[in-house]
């Protein structure tokens, strides 16, 4: 196979960087507030089952496609499957929406390095309660303020793709998780210490039920693929520096269970500050930069620390997860014969023009006017790369494997050649692939359009 490249260094490195792609926005901006949307525990319960009947065997798909072929995307499908090269669409499709998420990644982005900046100056902290929804109208519809800090947060991603997977990704990766962790803790621990967090507590853990309906659904499982970053091929790339003798399924499952971790994590510190301060839990996209704010100042001096290590510990989080985007979008250029460098600078000012774009038509940006069926295209692109497009992927990902690979070359794959004893394939992932997940993901799609 055409694995002459540098890949990942150990198993080890594989996890941190794959769970640097997956802890993300989506689970500590995204998570909470769709959870908050659909029935607290109810959209949990689904979230779980999605996540590991669905997202997890995704994940081994792409890692499975991606070592084996050792390609990016548009080559990988192809070169699985010499006599079908029309796969290669899948790869491009995935490619697009790889280009989609990124511009949106970067917007939000950019907010949270922005409220990261002022949370610093103390500019948070000399708000009023009932200040935040407008400071936060006016920061994301400002001409220069978002621009600028997705500009910034772009330039940092872009060095540390520029310094190479080995030296760049995985060194970044392996330093920011563990931190990323720790200070998810820390403000657990504080949410969960203010008077009245076991409201919180119960809204996230006791299920509504009438709530969660079949648009919550298929929100849920979007969000499922999209935190687990599959569905568009990221984990196709990731997969092709998986070193040959990682076990797949033991990196999945570490990788999975860190993402569900975080995004659980996310929640408890959130929702029992949201409640304890009297915040309304289902406030949507605005959660964390308009109910969030409101809590941290009621905690006095120690609320301006929490504010900072928060939206430090979400802008680190948003940067491995746009690490991996852009990586992804480089790797499928320098497969192309691009140079790899050359490559991630393009790409980079491609996306960033796309970005600001996205940005200035948030509610109340210079471009919000424009709309097609009552949405701007910021609403657009949101509900695109978080409810569609990764679905729509993920589909045809496992179609490919299902039903268009050898089963040998998967099992082979998978044992390493032989060496690892993979009795489980079977029932619990060949099966999973080739019927449960491609009907879920049908139904699911399906049953949006429909109702
Ligand atoms: N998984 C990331 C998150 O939850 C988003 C992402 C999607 C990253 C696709 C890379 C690729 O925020």
């Amino acid at each position: 196979m055409a694995n002459n490249k540098t890949g990942f260094s150990s198993s080890f490195g594989v996890v941190m960087a794959a769970a640097g792609s997956a802890v993300g926005l989506g689970n500590i901006w995204r998570f909470p507030y769709i959870c908050g949307q659909y029935g607290g525990a109810a959209s949990l319960i689904v979230y779980l089952l999605f996540v590991f009947l669905i997202g997890m065997v995704l994940l081994m798909t792409e890692f499975v496609i991606g070592r084996r072929s050792g390609y990016a995307p548009e080559k990988a499908f192809p070169a699985l499957a010499p006599k079908r090269p029309s796969w290669k669409l899948v790869g491009l499709f995935g490619m697009f929406t790889c280009f989609l998420i990124l511009a949106i990644y970067l917007v939000i982005s950019g907010w949270t390095l922005g409220y990261f900046w002022e949370s610093m100056t103390g500019t948070l902290a000399s708000i009023a309660d009932d200040g935040f929804a407008d400071h936060f109208a006016s920061f994301a519809a400002s001409t220069w303020k978002p621009v600028l800090f997705l500009v910034v947060f772009l330039v940092f991603t872009l060095l540390i793709i520029l310094g190479g997977v080995q030296k760049g990704i995985e060194q970044v990766s392996k330093l920011l998780m563990p931190i990323l962790l720790v200070l998810v803790i820390a403000l657990c621990v504080r949410s969960l210490t203010l008077p009245g967090a076991s409201k919180g507590l119960d809204y996230l853990f006791h299920p509504n039920f009438a709530l969660l309906t079949w648009k919550g659904i298929l929100a849920i499982l979007g969000q499922a693929l999209f935190s687990l970053s599959v569905g568009m091929g990221a984990m196709i790339v990731y997969g092709s520096y998986i070193p040959r003798d990682s076990n797949i399924l033991k990196s999945a499952t570490w990788i999975t269970v860190c993402d569900v971790a975080i995004a659980v994590l996310a929640g408890v510190a959130i929702f029992p500050a949201v409640f304890a301060a009297g915040q309304d839990p289902a406030g949507g996209p605005g959660l964390v930069y308009q109910v969030l704010p409101v809590v941290f100042n009621s905690m006095g001096t120690v609320g301006t620390v929490f504010a900072v290590l928060f939206f430090l510990l979400l802008s680190l989080a948003a940067l491995t997860s746009a690490i991996s985007l852009l990586e992804t979008l480089t790797a499928w250029l320098a497969d192309k014969g691009m140079k790899r460098n050359l490559a991630a600078v393009l790409v980079s000012v491609a996306v960033a023009v796309l970005a600001i774009f996205v940005a200035y038509s948030f509610s109340g940006g210079p471009l919000s006017y424009i709309t097609l069926g009552g949405m701007n295209i910021f609403d657009w692109v949101d509900k695109l790369t978080g409810s569609y497009l990764p679905p729509i992927g993920a589909l045809f990902t496992v179609i490919f494997l299902g039903w268009v690979m050898k089963k040998e070359d998967i099992h082979d794959e998978l044992s390493n050649h032989g060496v690892l004893e993979i009795s489980w394939f079977r029932v619990f992932y060949y099966f999973l692939v080739r019927f449960v997940a491609p009907a879920a993901l049908l139904v699911a799609l399906l049953a949006d359009l429909l109702t």
